[in-house]
């Protein structure tokens, strides 16, 4: 089994019929994964030269600044960082104002590292909200 699909079983009952973003998406296997059981799926990037052939017709993958997001307010009901925290890190401030923005009442952040920079970095800024779940770091910011 693909190691996104092992993370979309692990929190299905935020993606399970649910509105979900992917935020700083890389090559979206997490988004593809995750495209079996949500409602829908939006994933973005600054950049799509990572990007797989998706051919899922709930995932919607558009180039845009996660600082600056262009989607209406209270849209998601999950967000979803999986090994992107390192690369996002300078600009985190802004970027968890606009996943807040974004999600819906009730909603959540996830963010998961596998990755040693990703894990470190999560430590230091989530402290004991961060907990191992088999091979993932996962901690989650409620709106
Ligand atoms: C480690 S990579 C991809 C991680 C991805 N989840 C994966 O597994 O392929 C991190 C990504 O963050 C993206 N990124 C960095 N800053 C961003 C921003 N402000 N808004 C959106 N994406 C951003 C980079 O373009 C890069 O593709």
């Amino acid at each position: 089994m693909k190691k996104t699909d092992s993370l979309v079983r692990l929190l299905l009952t935020d993606i399970e019929d649910k509105d979900i973003l992917e935020v700083a998406c890389g090559d979206a296997s997490f988004s593809i994964s995750a495209s079996r059981y949500a409602r829908s799926v939006s994933c973005i990037d600054l950049v799509d030269s990572r990007l797989k052939d998706i051919r899922q017709d709930n995932v919607h993958f558009e180039i845009m600044d996660a600082a600056k997001m262009r989607y209406a307010s209270e849209t998601f009901d999950t967000v979803f960082f999986y090994n992107a925290l390192f690369h996002v890190r300078s600009q985190w401030e802004e970027i968890e104002k606009e996943c807040r923005r974004v999600l819906k009442e009730k909603g959540s952040i996830y963010i998961v590292g596998t990755w040693k920079l990703d894990t470190a970095l999560m430590k230091d800024m989530f402290d004991d909200k961060a907990e191992w779940l088999n091979d993932f770091l996962i901690a989650r910011i409620e709106k």
